[in-house]
């Protein structure tokens, strides 16, 4: 199959490379490497690699035109800036225009597009459903759920995955290796008064190779465990690998930490 993956640097994209590469697939990578890795992706006779923006409309017109990808994995995000809106917004909003709209001019069989579950802000009740209103209250939920309502609203079949915490090889934005990081450095911790689900990346793995081959209904997901773990279980499971028995860790509102 000739997947496009936007974001192919970053950590979900590049694990799925990782995967699919030896099961013969033909891949192409949109990256800008503002938080991936040039060297996560080496180019190889099946991967070729584009340093460049989806928010330059004719480098992703020219992507899809010359690579004709069957399937986009759309996994580009900007959040690393919480107070730069117009980077999130130009790469979570018009980025994903500009890519939903060439799959569509080109005729890409399928979008599988990677949303936050964010985008449901402090959620009413628990377990969240895919019904749930959307209420993102950061600049990269807020975008990200724009992106995603416009992808919807298209004529591309478009399976967006509204994914909890991801774990495994090169997760960056996630307290595992935060907490492992800092305590292993002996310096101290604090824990956001917040409770996340946190899906192993074994388990995503098993969900996108459905996705990819089966004719899955499209529409919005929500891919978690169900099962909510507060920030301070983290932290303590984390301490207790490290034989660390000192856990003086603040809890803060998660309001402060916006
Ligand atoms: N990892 C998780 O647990 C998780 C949870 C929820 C949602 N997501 C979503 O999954 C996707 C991948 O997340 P990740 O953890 O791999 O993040 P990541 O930061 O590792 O990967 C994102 C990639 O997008 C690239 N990028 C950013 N702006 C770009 C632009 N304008 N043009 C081209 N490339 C650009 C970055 O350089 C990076 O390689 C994102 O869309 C994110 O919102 C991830």
């Amino acid at each position: 199959m000739k997947l496009l993956i936007t974001g192919g640097a970053g950590c979900l994209g590049s694990n799925l490379i990782e995967r699919y590469i030896p099961l013969g697939h033909e891949i192409c990578v949109i990256d800008n490497f503002s938080t991936g890795k040039r060297e996560v992706v080496p180019e190889t006779d099946r991967l070729t690699v584009v340093e460049g923006s989806v928010t330059s409309q004719d480098l992703v017109d020219s992507v899809m035109e010359n690579f004709k990808p069957e399937v986009i994995i759309h996994s580009a995000a900007s959040y690393k800036n919480p107070d730069d809106w117009e980077e999130d917004a130009a790469t979570n909003v018009l980025g994903s225009i500009y890519v939903t709209k060439a799959a569509e001019k080109a005729g890409v069989k399928k979008i599988v597009n990677f949303q936050t579950a964010l985008c449901y802000g402090r959620p009413e009740y628990i377990p969240i459903p895919v019904s749930h209103p959307t209420r993102p209250f950061t600049s990269y939920g807020i975008s990200k759920t724009a992106g995603e309502a416009y992808m919807l609203n298209s004529n591309v079949n478009v399976v967006s995955l509204r994914l909890a915490n991801i774990c495994g090889p090169r997760s960056s934005i996630v307290p595992i290796p935060t907490f492992y990081t800092r305590l292993k450095q002996g310096k101290s911790c604090f824990c956001s008064d917040t409770i996340r689900d946190f899906i192993d990346i074994q388990d995503f793995f098993s969900l996108m190779d459905i996705l990819l081959l089966a004719d899955i209904e499209t529409g919005v997901y929500n891919v978690s465990t169900g099962q909510g773990k507060s920030i301070l279980d983290v932290f303590n499971r984390v301490a207790d690998y490290l034989n660390i028995s000192d856990r003086n860790v603040p809890i803060v509102p998660p309001e402060q930490m916006m």
